[in-house]
Parts: C-alpha cells; sequence; structure tokens
C-alpha cells in the first residue's frame, strides 16, 4: 500500500488542474501529436497514475487535442484500487490499459513503442538512482523511437502562508526535511527532484524545458488546505527542532486561518525532448 487515497487525489486534483503550467502541457501534447514515426497511433505511459489525473489533464480541449482514437494510454502504479478507479472513470472512453507494477523494477515497465512518457506529483517521492536509470532507459529507446518525458507537480520546498506564524520557516525546514524520506525508492530527492531531472536529461541528450506550477489556494480550496496542513503537521511531528505545544499552536493558528489566509505551494513542470529530432 503506498497511503494515496482516491479521496486525497481528488481532493488536490483541481488545484493540480490549476496549477499545472498550461505552455508546457501545450508542448508536450504537440510532441505527442506530431513526433511519431510509425503510423498514426499514439502511445502515452503515465507512472504513477493514480486515478488518472494525467490523462484527465491531456484530454481537456485545446489547439493541440489529440482525438481519442489515435492516443493509447498505459497507466502504472503499484496501487490496484487507483487503477480500477481509473478504469471505472475513462475504460468507456479512451484506449487504456493499466499495469499494476512497482515502479522501481524499470526493466519491467511497459515502456517499449511509448512516444510519450508522463507523470504527475510523483518524481519528488523518487530517489537519484531511479532518475538516472530511466533517463538512461529513454535515452537508449530514443536511438530506435524518440521517445519524449513530462513530469509535472514536482514539489520543489517552498510553501508560503498568510497570515505568516513565527514558526513557519521551522515547520518548513522540518517538512522539506522529512520530504527526503525513503518512499520506497531509496532517498527521496524531494524538492530537489526537479533539478536534478533537469541535470540528468540535459547531460543526456535532451532538451529541457522547465516551468513554475505552484499551488495558489485560498479560501476556497479551504478542504484541501484543511489536509494540507494535517499532513505537515503528521509529517513533522517528531522533529527535534519543533517541540510539541509549538507545533500544535501552529496547526491551530493555520486552522483558523482557512478561510480567510492563503497558502502557495511551489512546484516545478518539466518536459525532456530528445535532442537528435
Ligand atoms: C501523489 S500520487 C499521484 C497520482 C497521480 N499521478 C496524480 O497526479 O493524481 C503518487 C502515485 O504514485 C504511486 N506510486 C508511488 N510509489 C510507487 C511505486 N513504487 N510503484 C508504482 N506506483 C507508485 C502511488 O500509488 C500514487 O498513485
Amino acid at each position: 500500500m503506498t497511503g494515496f487515497s482516491i479521496n486525497w487525489l481528488d481532493l488536490r486534483e483541481a488545484a493540480d488542474r490549476r496549477a499545472r503550467e498550461d505552455k508546457l502541457l501545450e508542448q508536450a501534447k504537440h510532441w505527442l501529436k506530431t513526433h511519431n514515426t510509425q503510423g498514426t497511433a499514439r502511445t502515452a505511459v503515465d507512472l504513477g497514475a493514480g486515478t488518472g489525473s494525467t490523462l484527465r489533464a491531456f484530454s481537456t480541449s485545446s489547439s493541440q487535442a489529440i482525438d481519442r482514437e489515435s492516443l493509447s494510454w498505459r497507466l502504472v502504479d503499484q496501487d490496484a484500487k487507483l487503477l480500477t478507479e481509473a478504469r471505472r472513470r475513462h475504460g468507456g472512453s479512451h484506449r487504456l490499459e493499466t499495469h499494476e507494477l512497482d515502479l522501481t523494477d524499470i526493466a519491467a515497465l511497459p515502456l517499449k513503442g511509448a512516444h510519450l512518457i508522463t507523470a504527475s506529483a510523483l518524481f519528488d517521492l523518487v530517489s537519484a538512482d531511479f532518475i538516472e536509470t530511466l533517463v538512461g532507459a529513454l535515452q537508449s529507446q530514443s536511438q530506435q523511437q524518440p521517445v519524449g518525458f513530462y513530469a509535472a507537480l514536482n514539489y520543489d520546498g517552498a510553501t508560503r502562508w498568510t497570515p505568516a506564524h513565527p514558526l513557519d520557516e521551522a515547520v518548513l525546514i522540518a517538512f522539506n526535511h522529512d520530504q527526503q524520506r525513503d518512499k520506497g525508492f531509496g532517498v527521496a530527492l524531494g524538492p530537489d527532484a526537479g533539478p536534478y531531472m533537469e541535470r540528468v536529461f540535459n547531460r543526456s541528450g535532451f532538451r529541457v524545458f522547465t516551468a513554475n506550477s505552484p499551488w495558489e489556494m485560498d479560501g476556497t480550496d479551504s478542504n484541501l488546505v484543511n489536509a494540507l496542513i494535517t499532513g505537515i503537521g503528521d509529517a513533522v511531528a517528531g522533529d527535534p527542532a519543533l517541540d510539541v505545544a509549538s507545533l500544535q499552536d501552529w496547526i491551530q493558528f493555520r486552522k483558523a486561518h482557512i478561510l480567510t489566509g492563503t497558502c502557495i505551494v511551489g512546484h516545478t513542470d518539466l518536459l525532456a525532448l530528445p535532442n537528435a529530432i
């Protein structure tokens, strides 16, 4: 079990959708639409797909819209319950396969023949080794058929609240420390994931495009902000730099200002396209 509930993924999806940087998303769709050397059908593989949030983001209408018959999705996740929900939501409307797999076994991933690999809210969970191995696999695959890579919503370590509280910075430091806890891939990159991916793709023969994609939340996102405060509180509880009473005070203060305050959580989106095309 990974601990990502359908409820949590649903709760964050509206903020994720607003946050995704539109130009990069359109560029990723354009790549998928135009870089296909083998006929008309395209294949996208979404890693850590959850209930299909990336598929939904790619399905919104735009000048780069790809008709559903021309695009096959392979959704990969280790959580069978999330994949069942993805099939329930999209099995009748999209060309869709689900693959219940642990991403750490990169050799077993269904990447063959893919035109674009996608992910969202995944790469801050992974390790440096995972990125090195995955990029190596995409680099060799691109020698046969070019494969692009689009990873949205990589947490960048910045969280800003209004109104301010004296413990904000200490809580953020503790939270960012927790972001590096092993999430099943080895020591997680957490906020370093975006810059790390950028470096590895750059030196592996890809053109890399990045953009900021912050969650910008106010009282209209009260359920998400409430869950975020609880999640941060749980993640940092026990950190030696925070005493229990001060942390409780911070949580109470933050919850008291959910409707009137604001919260910005920094993310970056990244698109990497093989050079030789
Ligand atoms: C934060 S959720 C994001 C889900 C989805 N991409 C979205 O944006 O709504 C991370 C996803 O990665 C999956 N995941 C985490 N570790 C995994 C692993 N080792 N193998 C396969 N899936 C994994 C989880 O089950 C979860 O669905």
